[in-house]
């Protein structure tokens, strides 16, 4: 990855005004001191989404999207940061310095592009082939399993030769060195037979990356024969947990939530269908890297998998790694059929679309599962099933959320309320012996885009004290972005250490550096975080509502109990970290730490 000096990407992101690169792909009308629009990012009606020409800074207040003009580009065109950078600078006329790249880096670079055009020129070679007499076979496969043309060609599906080495010759006949096609992994290797086409006989599924790039293949048998399903190998462009098949199309998609299936048939035939959110992983389970991915889409996902065994088995561990990334899943049922390809075909669009809608909360396929393992009709297997429902509920950190699954599977499990409440507690009161809670149902409550948080708007006229750690520090962050004053009276009490870590401290650190610079350019703040994937959470953070505190000892009064509070817990983190030491000295450090603090009295010039 080419590094950029920090002065270059100040330049580049200056000479792109934020209005103008988003207003060329978002209708954006003019109110007050901001431009408003409707959200590229989600689903919706009315413009929540604003651009800030003075800030340079754009968020939306429906979905919590928000940054700088890179990470815009980053997010509308699916960009990597120094991606964004050099289309922004190019956009711009400005040169970027090649030397800044390592001889290393560029050979990988150009590597990487020769392989990919190596596997571009093989899927028009595939493509070509199915379309050819040798072809028909492919073909008629395809039309018989009720593809259109229009749909071969979106997808590019092709056919690959009967021949023992025709891809390798053709790509050979295009300039490619064997060293290519062999990175490309279109080729097996052996001493007998030198290089031969890996792929024969086959119906080719050539698999995009998220611009559409050609990263490897999926090639399927035409009737029975193993394996029924041939893959490229992880190649240096083929990276099977961070790609999946058809995000290439189902990232522009706007419907709010993204639907997985298992294969690449299923896609096509939902893609077909009109489903043009549906994508598949790549010949592996779904893993953390397929949720962080998704993530960067929807918080929503539907799970459409077969419905025999392994796939309900897949469905469960699908529904504990969404958890874990903060998605919510739910699950579609596909009976009597066994996946959404033939589901479709019997049913139709319309059916599935009422699948959709009727999808079942993840929470309740888990225990609906875990019920099939146990006899309802042998009292002690039914009560060790109950036992496991209650401890599993016993895990729902939200209170209101947990008593309104205790009923919900009370009734649809029939199990006795009062009971199973009790049992819950008991499980709750076991489980915080354990030292360590388990990672189900984590909470994300700094999640600004889960649904129905309006992007932090919540806290507005909220009373410091009554703010939470993250959101006091938060609080105060967003007054001093807004307030210079607020910088400057409370800069002697409060340390940017003084923030959590993370993105409170990031961005105490650099609101601190740019006022002490003298000026505190917020879109350059937001660059820093665009490169770490946080750039719409800071967004929220600076673009969050204060209710306007009038008097000056109103202010002054809100402002100092804002820095005690987190004072306050700065101290707690430091005695927790601070380990055994001499724990009566820290003990007494701490008192005398606090008996300070309470005789703070800030104002504010
Ligand atoms: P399925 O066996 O469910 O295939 O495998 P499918 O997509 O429904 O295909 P059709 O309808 O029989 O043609 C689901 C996915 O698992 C991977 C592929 O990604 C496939 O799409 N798979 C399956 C393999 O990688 N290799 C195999 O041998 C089988
Ligand atoms: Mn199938």
């Amino acid at each position: 990855m080419p590094r950029y000096k920090d002065e270059l990407i100040e330049q580049i992101r200056s000479a792109n005004d934020i209005v103008d690169v988003i207003g060329s792909v978002v209708k954006l009308k003019k109110k007050g001191a901001n431009y408003f629009g409707l959200c590229p990012f989600h689903n919706e009606k009315t413009g929540s989404f604003s651009v800030s020409p003075d800030k340079q800074m754009y968020y939306c207040f429906g979905c919590g999207a928000g940054g700088n003009v890179i990470s815009f580009v980053m997010e509308y065109e699916n960009y990597s940061f120094p991606e964004a950078v050099k289309y922004l600078a190019d956009k711009s006329g400005i040169a970027l310095p090649e030397a800044e790249e390592s001889e290393e880096e560029k050979r990988e670079a150009s590597m990487k592009e020769t392989v990919m055009e190596c596997l571009k020129s093989a899927a028009v070679y595939y493509y070509k082939r199915l379309y050819s007499e040798e072809g028909k076979l492919g073909l008629a496969y395809l039309h018989k399993r009720g593809l259109t043309d229009e749909t071969i060609k979106k997808f590019g599906l092709g056919y690959s030769g009967k021949g023992f080495d025709q891809a390798v010759s053709y790509l050979r006949s295009k300039g490619f060195k064997d060293k290519i096609i062999q990175e490309a992994g279109l080729c097996n290797i052996s001493e007998k037979h030198g290089m031969t086409d890996r792929f024969f006989n086959r119906v080719m599924f050539p698999i995009m990356d998220i611009n559409s790039r050609v990263i490897g293949f999926g090639g399927r048998v035409m009737g029975d024969g193993e394996p029924k399903y041939l893959n490229s190998p992880e190649t240096i462009v083929f990276d099977k947990s961070h790609n999946m098949y058809g995000l290439n199309v189902a990232r522009r998609s706007r419907k709010p939530y993204r639907i997985v299936c298992e294969g690449y048939m299923d896609v096509i035939s939902m893609h077909q269908a009109g489903f043009t959110e549906t994508v598949a992983s790549l010949g592996t389970a779904f893993t953390p890297g397929h949720a962080a991915l998704l993530r960067r889409y929807t918080k929503d996902i539907r799970l459409a998998y077969d419905s025999d065994g392994a796939g309900q088995k897949a469905a469960m561990r699908s529904i504990a790694i969404c958890r874990e990334a903060g998605l919510n899943a739910k699950v579609i049922h596909m009976d009597p059929h066994k996946d959404p390809d033939e589901f479709i075909k019997a049913l139709g669009a319309d059916a599935f679309e009422k699948r959709i809608e009727e999808a079942e909360n993840s929470f309740y396929f888990e225990i609906d599962h875990i019920r099939k393992g146990y006899d309802m009709n042998d009292p002690e297997s039914r009560t060790s099933f109950q036992s496991e429902t209650a401890s599993r509920l016993a895990m729902i950190d939200d209170e209101l959320l947990r008593d309104n699954y205790i009923t919900g599977a009370a009734s649809r499990f029939a199990i006795k309320e009062d009971l199973l409440r009790r049992a819950v507690n008991i499980a709750m009161e076991k489980a915080e012996a354990y030292p360590k809670k388990p990672a189900y149902f984590a909470e994300d409550d700094r999640d600004s885009r889960k649904p129905g948080n309006k992007g932090g708007r919540e806290d507005a006229g909220k009373d410091p004290k009554t703010l939470s750690e993250d959101r006091a520090e938060r609080y105060l962050l967003t007054w001093m972005v807004s307030e210079k004053a607020i910088y400057d009276a409370s800069k002697d009490y409060l340390k940017p250490e003084d923030y959590t870590e993370g993105l409170n401290r990031m961005l105490a650190v650099s609101i601190y550096k740019g006022y002490e610079s003298g000026e505190l350019k917020i879109a350059d703040i937001m660059t820093d975080f665009a490169k770490t994937d946080m750039a719409s959470e800071a967004a929220s953070v600076i673009n969050m509502k204060l209710d306007a505190v009038e008097s000056k000892a109103d202010r002054e009064k809100a402002l100092t109990d804002l820095v005690i509070k987190i004072k306050k817990m700065a101290l707690a983190r430091s005695r927790e970290n601070g380990g055994d030491a001499d724990p009566l000295k820290a003990a007494r450090e701490e008192k005398k730490a606090m008996e300070s603090l309470k005789k703070i009295k800030i104002s504010i010039q």
